[in-house]
C-alpha cells in the first residue's frame, strides 16, 4: 500500500468519487460505512467479537480482562438483547486445556456490551491465556501476564500514544504485538474526536466530529477496527490513561455531557477495573516486582483551568496522593505515566506556549518536584506522550535554575501514527528549543513509532522504535538510538553506537 489512509480520502475526493469516504461520515449506512472502513484498512474479527480481546492492570494475583460485543462495530445500536451472557476462561497454556479459571458474566447494553472480568487468584509473574464465549461462538485467544513479586531481574515494556486513524497505518502496532514484553502503556489520544482532518478543505466530505455517546462509541470501534491495535491488545496486558482528545483538542469545547459520553465510551473500551463509567478511576500505582513502581497519572479529570492562582493539573486528592507515594516510596525505579509534557517549554522570548502542558500549572508542578527531590526519592523517569515527536530531557524542581538538581529523566516518545511537524519545521525547531530550554538533550519529531523501555536493577534503557513508513501497515521497525539511565545517577546519557543518528537536536554537554 503506498497511499496513506487521509491520502485515499483526498484523491476520492478529488476524483469526485465517493468509492472511499470517512467512515463516521453520518450520510453512510451501516453497510456503506462498514465499506468504507474496510477500504481505509479496517478489518474485524468476527461478531459479536468484532473489537477483539484485551487484558489490563496486572496484579501479582489478577488480571482484568475485556471484550465488547458489537456484531455491527459501526452501528449506532447493536442487534443484541439487552443482557448477553458471556462465558470467560482463563489457562496456564495456549491450548486452553489447563484452565485456572472460568465464570459467566452479563454483557448489559448500558455499558455499550462490554465486559470488564476481574480475574483473582492467579499466581504472580505467570503467563496466562484467556478467551470469551458468547451466542455460541468463541472470541480469539489473548494472552497475558500477571504482576511478579520479590526480586525481579529485568523489565520490558512499550509505550505508545497518539493513534490518529486518518494519519497512517498503526505498523507500530504491528510491531508492539510481536515484541517480548511483559506489558504495555497507553499514554493517551487513543482516539481522535475531530471531524477529520480538523480543518483541511475535506472536512466536510469527511464527516462530523463526535459529541454524543454514540459518537464516541462508533469512533472507538472503528479505532479497534485496525486489526495491529486487536494484536497488540491481545498480546500483552496494557495500563493506560488518556490525554485530551479521547473527549476533544484540549477540553476546549469539553461540555459536561460531551465529557460524560466520551469518558463512558473510553471506559467501555479499555481493559481497566473499578468501574465507574463516566468517571473512570485511572490513576493507580502498580509494582513489578521489587524492580519498579509505576504510578499512573490522570491529567484530564481533575485539572482546574491553567495559569490561574491555585491552578492544578492533579486535582487535590490525586496530588496528595502522588505525594504520599513520594514519601512512602520503596527502593526501585519510579516511572510516572503522563500523557503531557512535565518539563518546562520556553521559546525565544521566554515565553511558555503551550498551558495544556503542566507549563499551565507551574507552580503546582514545582511543589510535586521539589517533594521529590525532599524526600530523597531517586530514580524517577517520567514517559510522556502528546508532543508527536521524541524529546529526552532532565527533570529539575526549578528549570529556570541550572543550580537546581537533576532529580530525574522525562522521555517524550513519538506517535503511534498522529501528524507532527513537517522536516523543515523541525529542522528549525529543534535548534530553537535546545537553545530555549538547557533542560533539553534531545529532539526529534521526523518518525512514529513506539519507545521501549529494558529495564534492569542497574540501568534502564529507552529505545526509540521507529517504522520506516505510516504508510504501510507492516513497515518494518528499527531503533533510531538509545539513551539510558544508571540506577542512583541522574541524568541520561546516550548510547554510543546510536548517538550519531540522525535527530533535530543534541544538547553538547
Ligand atoms: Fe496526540
Amino acid at each position: 500500500m503506498n497511499l496513506n489512509r487521509r491520502d485515499l480520502l483526498r484523491a476520492a475526493a478529488a476524483a469526485g468519487a465517493l468509492g472511499v469516504a470517512w467512515p463516521l461520515s453520518d450520510r453512510l449506512s451501516v453497510a456503506q460505512a462498514q465499506e468504507a472502513a474496510a477500504d481505509l484498512g479496517a478489518r474485524w474479527d468476527s461478531a459479536p467479537f468484532t473489537l477483539g480481546v484485551a487484558s489490563g492492570d496486572p496484579l501479582p494475583d489478577s488480571v482484568v480482562l475485556w471484550t465488547r460485543l458489537a456484531p455491527q462495530p459501526l452501528a449506532d445500536t447493536q442487534p443484541l438483547p439487552d443482557t448477553v451472557e458471556v462465558e470467560w476462561l482463563v489457562a496456564a497454556n495456549r491450548e486452553l486445556t489447563r484452565i485456572v479459571a472460568n465464570g459467566r458474566t452479563a454483557a448489559v447494553a448500558d455499558v455499550g456490551h462490554s465486559v470488564h472480568v476481574e480475574v483473582g487468584g492467579l499466581e504472580p509473574g505467570r503467563r496466562y491465556y484467556y478467551r470469551f464465549r458468547a451466542l455460541g461462538i468463541d472470541s480469539r485467544t489473548g494472552r497475558t501476564r500477571t504482576a511478579p513479586v520479590g526480586p525481579v531481574g529485568r523489565v520490558r515494556f512499550a509505550s505508545a500514544n497518539c493513534q490518529s486513524f486518518i494519519d497512517g497505518y498503526w505498523a507500530a502496532h504491528h510491531a508492539i504485538a510481536r515484541e517480548d514484553l511483559d506489558f504495555v502503556v497507553h499514554l493517551g489520544d487513543y482516539v481522535y474526536e475531530f471531524g477529520q482532518a480538523g480543518g483541511h478543505p475535506l472536512r466536510d466530505h469527511e464527516g462530523p466530529e463526535a459529541f454524543t455517546l454514540t459518537d464516541y462509541r462508533r469512533r472507538h470501534a472503528l479505532y479497534k477496527g485496525d486489526p495491529s491495535l486487536r494484536d497488540a491488545h491481545a498480546a500483552h496486558p496494557w495500563f493506560v490513561t488518556w490525554d485530551n482528545h479521547e473527549v476533544v483538542g484540549d477540553y476546549g469545547q469539553a461540555t459536561p455531557q460531551r465529557r460524560l459520553g466520551a469518558y463512558q465510551a473510553w471506559y467501555e473500551h479499555m481493559p481497566i477495573r473499578d468501574g465507574h463509567p463516566t468517571a473512570p478511576q485511572v490513576s493507580r500505582r502498580r509494582y513489578w516486582g521489587d524492580l519498579l513502581e509505576l504510578t499512573v497519572l490522570d491529567l484530564r479529570q481533575y485539572r482546574s483551568a491553567p495559569n490561574v492562582p491555585g491552578a492544578t493539573i492533579l486535582g487535590a486528592e490525586q496530588k496528595s496522593w502522588l505525594e504520599q507515594g513520594v514519601r512512602q516510596a520503596r527502593d526501585s525505579w519510579h516511572c510516572w505515566v503522563n500523557s503531557i509534557m512535565l518539563g518546562q517549554l520556553r521559546v525565544p522570548g521566554g515565553h511558555r506556549p503551550y498551558p495544556d502542558q503542566w507549563d499551565g500549572f507551574a507552580d503546582e508542578r514545582k511543589e510535586v518536584l521539589t517533594n521529590v527531590h525532599t524526600a530523597g526519592l531517586e530514580d524517577l523517569v517520567v514517559i510522556t506522550g502528546d508532543w508527536h515527536s521524541a524529546f529526552v530531557q532532565d527533570i529539575r524542581p526549578d528549570f529556570d535554575d541550572l543550580t537546581s538538581p537533576v532529580i530525574g529523566t522525562e522521555f517524550l516518545a513519538h506517535s503511534i501514527a498522529s501528524s507532527g511537524y513537517g522536516p523543515a519545521a523541525n529542522a528549525v525547531l529543534g535548534p530553537v528549543l535546545g537553545l530555549a530550554n538547557p533542560h533539553l538533550k534531545y529532539f526529534e519529531g521526523n518518525r512514529y513509532g513506539y519507545d521501549l523501555y529494558d529495564v534492569t536493577p542497574d540501568r534502564w534503557s529507552t529505545h526509540l522504535r521507529v517504522i520506516a513508513d505510516r504508510r504501510d501497515p507492516v513497515s518494518p521497525v528499527s531503533t533510531l538510538t538509545t539513551f539510558h539511565v544508571d540506577r542512583g545517577e541522574p541524568g541520561s546519557y546516550e548510547d554510543r553506537a546510536t548517538a550519531g543518528s540522525a535527530a533535530q537536536y543534541r544538547r553538547l554537554w
